[in-house]
C-alpha cells in the first residue's frame, strides 16, 4: 500500500517532521492526531468583500465536526476570494489566479483530501480547476442560495429584477427612490444570488457532475439542513481518501456531458459554458462547443429567473436538482460520484413537491432550451446564444449593425437622442474578449437604447466577444471567438453592414463579401492592451479564448507530484 499523502510531512521522524508537527501543535494539537490519520483542508473562500460566501466561515465549522467525526485531521485555510458584484474590471479576470492559488496550496500542503467551499460566480470553478490539477480527493459544498428577495409583497430576484429595475428607471416607469429602496429586499440573507445565476447554476452543475452530496445547489444558504450536508461532507471527504476517489474518476466526458444536459434544464447561466471548458482542460477531457450544443434539444424544466418565474428557495422546496436528475434519467450518462456510485443514485427517492417549479420532461417550462452555439464568417470558433431567455422571433432574423467600438464608446452613446437604431438594428460591442478588456466583463447584455426603451422595446439582438450576468435575459449572442482584440473577424464588423442569426441552424453571418473583410482586416490593428503590469499581463499574455474556457495556457492539465521540501 502507498504511504497517505500526509505523511510525507508528519509521519516522519527526522528534523522535516520535528518542524512540520511542532510548528502545528501550536493551535492545540496533540500528538495522536499525527498518528498517520487523513490531513483534510478546508479551501475557504469565505470573504467579507464576498458578501455571496460570508456564511462559509461558519459552513466550515460544520465540515470540521464531520471531518473529526470520521477520524480525519481538519485543517482549514483562505484562498484569494472573488467577490462578483465588488470587483473591477470583472471577477472572471481573477478566476485562473484563484485556480492557481487553490493549485498551489493543496499541492504544497501535507493534505490528503480537500473540501471546496466556494458560492459566488467564479469561486465554484476556479477552486474545481486549482483542485483537478492536483487531483486530490476533492468535495464541494456551496454557499447556498439566498432566502427569495421580498418587496412590497413581492418576490424579487437578484440580478435578473435589478435589469428590470434599471430599464424601468431609464423608460421613466419607475422612481429613483424605489429603485433604492428595492436594494435591502433583494439581499436579505447569507447567500449567493437566488435566481438561477452563475453561482446556482454552477454549484447544480457540480451536483450533477457528482462532486457534492446530493441537494447541495439549492439549500437556502440559513436553513439548518446545510449545516448538516456540510457535516456529512466532513465525514464523506475522510472516507474519500480512504478509497482513494479522486476528481479525475468522477469529472470524466460523461460527467460533463450530465453537466450539460442539465445546464439546459435548470435554464443555466452562459458562463457554465466557459468554466465548464476550463475545467474539462485540467483533468485531460477533451470537451468542446460541439458538445455543449448536445444539450440544445433537452427542454427547459426548473421555472426559476432569469428563464422563469420562480427562485431557487422554491426549487429547494420542490425537491432540487435530485429531481431534475430524476426528470432527465433516460437521457443521463453512468458517471461516478463522491458517494462512489453512480450518478442516477442521486435521484433515487426524489419527489417533486411543486409540479409549476420543477416540470415534468414530457410538460416543460419551454421546449429545446438548451444553450446554442453560433458559427459562421463572424464566428469561425463559435458564439453562444441561450434560447430560455431569448426572445423567440429575434432568434432567426436579419438586420443592419449598429457598432460600438469599445464599452467606452458604448457608455457614451447608448443613450444618445439620435441613435440611428430601430429594433431590427443588432447592436455589436467589440473589444470585450478575454484580451480586449481582460476578463471577459459581462457586458454582453447591452443596455437598449434610451429612446427605443421609451417606445416601449424590452429587447433587441445584441452580439459581442463578452460574457452576459447569469442573472440577465434577452437575445444576446455572447463569446464570439476569436474576440476582436485577437484579430477576429468581429474587429472588422462595420456600422450598416448586415448581419443574419438563425439559432436553428446554428449560424451567425457577417454578409458582407471575403474580398471586402480581407481589406478591412489589412489596414487593422489591435488596441494598446490596457494590462500592462503583473498578473493582469500574465493573463493578456497567456489567455485562451472563449471557445478553450479562457483558462491561461499554462495551466491546461495537472500535476501530480509531491514537492520535494528544502530544510530550512
Ligand atoms: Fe455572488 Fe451573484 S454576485 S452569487
Amino acid at each position: 500500500m502507498t504511504k497517505r499523502r500526509s505523511t510525507h510531512w508528519y509521519g516522519k521522524l527526522d528534523r522535516d517532521g520535528f518542524i512540520h508537527r511542532s510548528w502545528m501543535k501550536n493551535q492545540g494539537l496533540p500528538d495522536h492526531v499525527f498518528d498517520g490519520r487523513p490531513v483534510i483542508g478546508i479551501c475557504n473562500t469565505w470573504s467579507e468583500l464576498t458578501p455571496c460566501n460570508h456564511g462559509l466561515r461558519d459552513l466550515a465549522e460544520h465540515v470540521k465536526r464531520g471531518v473529526w467525526e470520521a477520524g480525519g485531521l481538519p485543517v482549514e485555510f483562505p484562498v484569494t476570494s472573488l467577490g462578483e458584484t465588488q470587483m473591477k474590471p470583472t471577477a472572471m479576470l481573477f478566476r485562473n489566479l484563484l485556480a492557481m492559488d487553490v493549485e498551489e496550496n493543496i499541492r504544497a500542503y501535507g493534505l490528503d483530501g480537500v473540501v471546496l467551499l466556494g458560492g459566488c460566480d467564479k469561486t465554484t470553478p476556479g477552486q474545481l480547476m486549482g483542485a483537478a490539477s492536483v487531483d486530490l480527493p476533492a468535495i464541494v459544498v456551496s454557499s447556498g442560495p439566498m432566502l427569495n428577495g421580498k418587496w412590497r409583497g413581492k418576490d424579487i430576484g437578484s440580478g435578473t429584477d435589478v435589469w428590470k429595475f434599471s430599464e424601468a428607471v431609464r423608460a421613466g416607469d419607475m422612481t429613483l427612490q424605489d429603485f433604492m429602496a428595492a436594494e435591502a429586499g433583494m439581499s436579505r440573507s447569507a447567500g449567493v444570488c437566488m435566481t438561477m445565476g452563475t453561482a446556482s447554476t454552477m454549484a447544480s452543475l457540480v451536483e450533477a457532475m457528482g462532486m457534492a452530496l446530493p441537494t447541495n445547489a439549492a439549500l437556502p444558504a440559513v436553513d439548518a439542513r446545510r449545516g448538516t450536508l456540510a457535516h456529512l461532507t466532513g465525514r464523506r471527504i475522510v472516507e474519500m481518501v480512504e478509497e482513494d476517489l479522486k476528481p479525475s474518476d468522477i469529472l470524466t466526458k460523461a460527467a460533463f456531458e450530465n453537466a450539460i444536459l442539465t445546464n439546459a434544464a435548470v435554464g443555466g447561466s452562459t458562463n457554465a459554458v466557459v468554466h465548464l471548458l476550463a475545467i474539462a482542460g485540467r483533468v485531460g477531457v477533451d470537451l468542446t462547443l460541439a458538445d455543449i450544443e448536445k444539450g440544445s434539444d433537452i427542454p427547459l424544466l426548473v421555472n426559476c429567473m432569469p428563464s422563469g418565474q420562480y427562485l431557487m428557495e422554491d426549487f429547494a422546496y420542490a425537491g432540487g436538482i435530485p429531481v431534475v436528475l430524476k426528470e432527465l434519467a433516460a437521457h443521463l450518462r453512468a458517471s461516478k460520484t463522491v458517494l462512489g456510485g453512480d450518478i442516477s443514485a442521486f435521484a433515487d427517492g426524489a419527489e417533486c413537491f411543486n409540479r409549476d417549479v420543477i416540470r415534468p420532461f414530457d410538460d416543460p417550462v419551454k421546449p429545446a432550451a438548451g444553450l446554442r452555439v453560433l458559427r459562421g464568417n463572424l464566428a469561425p470558433d463559435g458564439a453562444i446564444v441561450k434560447p430560455s431567455a431569448a426572445t423567440d422571433a429575434l432568434l432567426e432574423h436579419e438586420g443592419p449593425a449598429y457598432v460600438f467600438e469599445n464599452i467606452e464608446e458604448l457608455k457614451a452613446d447608448i443613450d444618445r437622442d439620435d441613435l440611428p437604431v430601430t429594433p431590427d438594428t443588432i447592436l455589436v460591442l467589440k473589444g470585450c474578449g478575454p484580451k480586449g478588456y481582460p476578463g471577459m466583463p459581462e457586458v454582453g447584455n447591452m443596455p437598449i437604447p434610451a429612446r427605443l426603451i421609451k417606445e416601449g422595446v424590452r429587447d433587441m439582438i445584441r452580439v459581442s466577444d463578452a460574457r452576459m450576468s447569469g442573472t440577465a435575459y434577452g437575445t444576446v449572442i455572447l463569446h464570439v471567438a476569436p474576440e476582436a482584440q485577437a484579430g477576429g473577424p468581429l474587429a472588422f464588423v462595420e456600422t450598416g453592414d448586415r448581419i443574419r442569426v438563425s439559432a436553428s441552424k446554428g449560424e451567425l453571418t457577417l454578409l458582407v463579401s471575403d474580398d471586402a473583410l480581407a481589406r478591412r482586416r489589412a489596414t487593422w490593428k489591435p488596441d494598446p492592451p490596457r494590462a500592462t503590469r503583473g498578473y493582469q499581463k500574465l493573463y493578456v499574455d497567456t489567455v485562451l479564448q472563449a471557445d478553450r474556457g479562457a483558462d491561461l495556457d499554462f495551466l491546461v492539465g495537472k500535476d501530480t507530484r509531491i514537492p520535494d521540501r528544502e530544510s530550512h
